[in-house]
């Protein structure tokens, strides 16, 4: 669990506050000093089990084998490359967003429906996309695709065939509503608190077998402060969730 030091009591000591700053800043370093280490050789392991695969009469038995590591494989990278942006990202939580250009949000989200519905494939949800163009987001675009990104898939990952998904950008009382509207499996509510901690998820094994490593939301929240918005998780179990992100007037440009 991260400390935020901001948050200390203001009677400590400043040695204390300074030795619990250090022992943060170690614990950061060392999982971004893993994860960077770890890319290297998972790089070179996953090229080479490419070349395996496309070996021609390669038996198929061990063609699964091979099959199989190459997944493995892929999981972990995705879970290293999440850890590296959460670690970018904690690094500095407590500044400002390091870009502050006008994102169209509307068209972003557009691209992002479109990989949602390719990732749906089969099971072919309803998803609908309901976004006010006039409606621009003063901040960092790659960092605001990985939070629109996280929300949506997840509706995709945790959504029953067919199901519905209704996505809305939108600006009501001088602020800015980013909601994604799930029929899925929806979250019973004694979760609803610790979905945003690293590696929480409510059924392990489930979001295991989809690929998912349970950081997502978790550079969501912090793709979030970064840029003074609130998250807001409605659930019901087995009729679907609604999470929806606020931004304050001071991050909006109306066009
Ligand atoms: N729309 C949703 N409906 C139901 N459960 C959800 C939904 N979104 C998130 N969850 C629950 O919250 C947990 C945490 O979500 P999070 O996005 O952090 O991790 P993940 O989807 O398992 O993995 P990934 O790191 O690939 O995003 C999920 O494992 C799932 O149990
Ligand atoms: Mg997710």
């Amino acid at each position: 669990m991260k400390i935020n030091t901001q948050k200390l009591p203001a009677n400590l000591p400043t040695q204390i506050v300074s030795h619990i700053q250090h022992l943060e800043r170690m614990r950061q370093d060392f999982v971004a000093n893993v994860s960077h280490e770890l890319r290297t050789p998972l790089t070179v392991i996953h090229g080479y089990l490419e070349t395996l695969l496309d070996e021609k009469d390669l038996p198929e038995t061990r063609k699964k084998v091979f099959l199989q590591m190459h997944q493995q494989t892929l999981r972990m990278e995705n879970l290293i490359e999440d850890l590296l942006l959460l670690s970018r990202l904690e690094d500095d939580v407590d500044n400002e967003t390091k870009t502050d250009e006008p994102v169209a949000v509307a068209d972003l989200l557009n691209q992002i429906c479109n990989e949602a519905r390719e990732l749906s494939g089969d099971a072919k949800h309803d998803i609908q996309l309901h976004a006010d163009k006039t409606v621009l987001l003063k901040g960092c675009q790659e960092e605001l695709r990985s939070l629109f990104s996280n929300l949506i898939f997840n509706a995709v990952k945790y959504t029953a065939p067919n199901g519905e998904i209704i996505i809305n950008w939108q600006m009501k009382n001088k602020k800015a509503y980013f909601s994604v509207q799930d029929s899925g499996i929806g979250i019973a509510e004694k979760h609803i608190p610790r979905l945003t901690e690293r590696f929480y998820r409510v059924d392990p094994a489930r979001s295991r077998s989809s690929g998912g490593t349970g950081l997502g939301l978790a550079i969501a929240k912090h793709v979030l402060l970064r840029h003074d918005g609130e998250l807001n998780i409605q659930s019901k179990l087995g009729k679907g969730s609604t999470f929806t992100c606020i931004f304050p007037n001071n991050r909006l440009l109306i066009n």
